[in-house]
């Protein structure tokens, strides 16, 4: 089946999520973070999907900014870095402006002159996934961004991957669906995209029923993979 539409998740795949604590490290101020950015980083993010999954098999769907804050604060009291008001504050401001992986731009861009589909389908709200697509300056190379507060659920429930029909009308194996997150790679392959994981850490493959048909390194082979 030939590829129409490629959709991305954000964080993690198009958005380096890590920059946060990175950037927040290197300023004045937060000495504190030097050494333990990485952990912080691990903890905040690890935290953050965890409580992303009990909030939808729990039912008790909130904003990925909340979760995002409760996972910052546990990680923060994890690392001994809890009661510093100052950083908790810029660490989540740091998080509007994520940087894109430096391939994006330009892999967007060869989709678009290849006449495919671009969206973004993220657990993030709709003004969050806007801060980060402005800061990033690609919102020029996506036909839209899908949002699972349209759903009240989180990946990967098979109500957010429904999305993408519902907006572009296609076929499930006409989406190449990117994901950076072994668990949303697996989730969309059982919903039926054809799918590739972007293992930039290099992790074991998700023990689940549901393998990518792609594993890579980064995003700059996509327009290939999409059969331009
Ligand atoms: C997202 C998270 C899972 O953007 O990275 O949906």
């Amino acid at each position: 089946m030939q590829i129409t539409t490629c959709v991305f998740d954000a964080y993690g795949t198009l958005f380096d999520v890590a920059a946060a604590a990175r950037q927040a490290a290197a300023e004045p101020g937060f000495e504190a973070l030097q050494n333990k950015w990485p952990e912080l980083a691990n903890h905040w993010r690890l935290k953050q999907l965890q409580y992303t999954w009990l909030r939808a098999v729990t039912d008790a769907h909130t904003d990925f900014w909340d979760v995002t804050q409760d996972g910052l604060d546990w990680a923060l009291e994890a690392t001994g870095l809890d009661g510093d008001a100052a950083l908790r504050q810029r660490l989540l401001d740091l998080y509007w402006e994520l940087q894109a992986y430096p391939e994006v731009p330009e892999m967007l861009a060869a989709l678009k002159a290849g006449g495919l589909q671009t969206a973004i389908l993220s657990n993030g709200s709709l003004p969050m996934l806007d801060g980060a697509v402005q800061s990033a300056g690609i919102g020029a190379l996506l036909d839209d961004v899908l949002s699972v507060e349209s759903v009240g659920v989180f990946k990967p429930h098979s109500r957010v991957y429904d999305l993408v029909q519902q907006r572009f009308g296609c076929a499930r194996d006409e989406v190449l669906f990117v994901s950076s997150n072994g668990w949303d790679a697996a989730g969309a392959s059982g919903y039926g995209f054809t799918t590739t994981w972007v293992n930039r850490a290099g992790e074991p493959v998700e023990r689940l029923p549901w393998k990518p048909a792609q594993i890579l390194t980064d995003l700059t082979t996509i327009p290939k993979i999409a059969g331009l």
